[in-house]
């Protein structure tokens, strides 16, 4: 065998271990989620390929704004496999998000995916923090037609930095990435985390916590 040979062989074997840490890779055309299947499976039994029809690779609605009404100003409009059964076992969705003027995507992480978002409208100021012990945050400003990285699994948020209102769309490379947004986890979890526990943790009172643990 040759060295390229080897190396190639070696490639493969190497990006086939990747492909593997990620979602499965499909065995069929497709499987479009048959939300009323009681079968419990990795994702969503699927339906019957027979029945399956254009809707079911579909979505309409992200041309429409989110309401950003709310205490961070900001909205995820969801295209996941809930929203559009076909991206079931396909790995891949999208979201739009929507921001008030100022309005922040606050700090939050997705188990399962990277995000690759593209700013369609306004100025984002994005960022991530790399993982322990380097704890590194990676910050850019983006503008209109200006396209950024989360790796999977990183800490990561975006917020408007302009006076009107600012657009986004996002691809995850899961069809259900998963959301942990980082002060509703620790702060408003259900039943709630022990505030001494909050409180050695964040090297803070325990009064302070309980400040926070009232406003999640
Ligand atoms: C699921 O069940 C409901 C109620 O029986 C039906 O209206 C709907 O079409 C079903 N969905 C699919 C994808 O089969
Ligand atoms: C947006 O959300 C707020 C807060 O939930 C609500 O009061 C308001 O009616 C919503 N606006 C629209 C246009 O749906």
């Amino acid at each position: 065998m040759s060295n390229k040979i080897m190396l190639c062989s070696v490639l493969a074997l190497t990006l086939g271990c990747l492909a593997l840490a990620y979602e499965p890779s499909p065995l069929q055309d497709f499987c479009v989620a048959d939300p009323n299947s009681s079968v419990k499976v990795n994702g969503v039994a699927c339906k019957n390929p027979m029945q399956v029809q254009a809707e079911d690779f579909f979505f309409s609605g992200l041309h429409l704004m989110g309401n950003t009404s709310n205490a961070v100003g900001s909205r995820v409009t969801p295209v996941f496999a809930t929203q559009l059964p076909g991206l079931n076992t396909l790995g891949i969705s999208m979201v739009r998000i929507d921001y008030a003027p100022w309005g922040l995507n606050p700090p939050h992480t997705h188990p399962r995916a990277t995000e690759i978002i593209t700013v369609l409208e306004g100025t984002l100021e994005v960022g991530f923090v790399t993982s322990n012990p380097d704890n590194r945050f990676i910050t850019k400003v983006l503008k209109k037609g200006d396209v950024f990285v989360f790796p999977v699994g990183l800490v990561h948020f975006q917020r408007n930095i302009g006076n009107g209102y600012a657009v986004a769309l996002a691809a995850l490379s899961s069809q259900n990435p998963g959301a942990i947004t980082i002060a509703n986890a620790v702060f408003g979890a259900n039943p709630p985390i022990p505030s001494d526990i909050l409180a050695r943790a964040f090297q803070v009172d325990k009064s302070m916590v309980e400040i926070l643990q009232t406003k999640f």
